[in-house]
């Protein structure tokens, strides 16, 4: 029995999709659990790039693909993922399995989204605008509606009407938008999607469970990263659901005494999409560097990722948050160019505090400490032996891994899935 969670340790993008990809060869089933539409996790193999937003990313390797509860669903960008991953050649309509009461992304939830960031200007998040944030909102606030309530054609209807004069009284009078939304219209709209999707509906906990309970393995897929769960992330500069390797309890509906492993993925830098403090932060040629030579622009969004050195303190304090066992370490190959490298291993206050943890407030205004590493100066992209890999390479990632307290399993020496160095036989167990 082996039920394996791979969670971001960063600000998310870390290379989850790629780990996921490589790691469901020896899977029964991957498991979505939290987040929606927002994510972009990128598979490539065999010169061909592939991007899943909703559906695991398992599926690439012909797996029964689950979305748990806890994530949300845009039924409209569902479908479209189906048809593009159908077109891919494979059986998605006998692999995805969707569970009945994960809830539905409503058009007023992208709708509130991009209004809210509007209304925030200079100040904004950064979201993705998929309506992620409002529709948690609506689950936690029990306005939400779930797949299986679309079940029910009267009840569903009811529903909205007691929810959409409220929308509709903050679209007029606090948005002071024209645009009304319409109960036959979103109605019609939604049982319509729900016509398409029932059949892949189901108990996904109870599957999942009996999954394990028969001696299969389990891989969850995290979305996101540590510091943009709704809980210990940069507050309010987050995502709206929890990201860390315990949202998977709640969001498959799987006992934490079934995990097995904890796999932290983690850049060889760092990188964050959307606005929030980021103490690493380069705003120089070496921020421009990373971004060009690791291709920093969102799956999602296409945006600019912002790039920073590695931060320790960061990624230590995501070690104790998830409880990682292991850490796989993402796109070292991309630092191979640099005479020395960063690495953050504290932060100080104008003061001179220094801070070993990441503060809950005032980020802002603090300054990392650096130690500085010398560079290894030459390619390792394609290197698949860790002995192979320069001394200054293997000295690097030895101090990374002794910083953040966790033991380095995986290593990503380029996109593809061929381009991983393995490091331990206990992957699973
Ligand atoms: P995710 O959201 O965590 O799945 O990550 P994304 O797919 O958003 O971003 C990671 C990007 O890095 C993708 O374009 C991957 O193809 C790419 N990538 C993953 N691992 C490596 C690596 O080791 N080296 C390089 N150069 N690129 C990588
Ligand atoms: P993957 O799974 C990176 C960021 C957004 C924004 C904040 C809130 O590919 O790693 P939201 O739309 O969720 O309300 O936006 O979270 N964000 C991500 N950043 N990778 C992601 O997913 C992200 N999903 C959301 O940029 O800062
Ligand atoms: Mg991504």
């Amino acid at each position: 029995m082996a039920c394996v969670i791979v969670v971001g340790s960063q600000w998310g993008d870390e290379g989850k999709g790629k780990i996921v990809d490589f790691l469901t060869e020896h899977a029964a089933m991957v498991v979505r659990y939290q987040g929606g539409n927002n994510a972009g996790h990128t598979v490539k193999f065999k010169d061909q790039s592939y991007i899943l937003h909703l559906i695991p990313s398992g599926i690439l390797r012909n797996k029964t693909s689950v979305i748990g509860n806890g994530v949300v669903v845009d039924p409209k960008s569902l479908l479209k993922e189906i048809e593009d991953v159908r077109q891919w050649n494979l059986p998605v309509n006998d692999l995805l399995k969707i569970s009945n009461t994960a809830h539905l992304v409503m058009p007023y939830h992208r709708l509130f989204d991009q209004l809210r960031e509007k209304q925030k200007g200079s100040g904004k998040i950064g979201t993705t605008g998929r309506g992620i944030g409002p529709a948690y909102a609506d689950k936690v606030s029990r306005s939400g509606i779930r797949l299986i309530d679309l079940s029910k054609p009267d009840q569903f209807q009811k529903k909205l009407e007691e929810i959409i004069p409220e929308k509709n009284c903050m679209l007029k009078y606090y948005f002071k938008e024209e645009q009304e939304l319409s109960v036959t219209a979103i109605r019609d709209e939604y049982l319509g999607y729900f016509d398409q999707l029932r059949h892949l509906l189901c108990d996904t906990s109870l599957l999942i469970n009996e999954t394990i309970e028969a001696g299969k393995s389990v891989l969850c897929e995290g979305a996101q990263g540590t510091f943009l769960d709704i809980d210990h992330g940069t507050y309010p500069f987050v995502t709206s659901s929890n990201t860390l390797a315990g949202g998977m309890c709640t969001g498959a509906g799987v006992g934490p005494n079934k995990v097995s492993q904890i796999i932290g993925i983690t850049k060889a830098y760092t990188t964050r999409v959307g606005s929030g403090p980021f103490p690493t932060e380069l705003h120089d040629g070496v921020g421009e560097f990373l971004r060009k030579e690791g291709a920093e622009f969102g799956a999602t969004t296409g945006r600019p990722r912002r790039c920073g050195w590695f931060d320790a303190v960061l990624v230590r304090q995501a070690v104790r948050l998830n409880g990682i066992t292991s850490l796989a370490i993402m796109k070292m190959d991309v630092l191979d160019k640099l005479e020395t490298i960063k690495i953050a291993v504290a932060y100080q206050d104008s003061q001179g505090n220094t801070f070993s943890e990441l503060p809950p407030i005032d980020v802002d205004q603090l300054q990392p400490v650096y130690e500085e590493l010398p560079g290894w100066n030459c390619p390792t992209q394609h290197i698949t032996e860790y002995e192979a890999l320069p001394l200054a390479a293997r000295t690097y990632l030895e101090r990374l891994s002794e910083l953040v307290n966790a033991p380095i399993a995986i290593l990503s020496t380029g996109p593809r899935r061929e381009e991983t160095i393995i490091l331990t036989d206990q992957l699973w167990g």
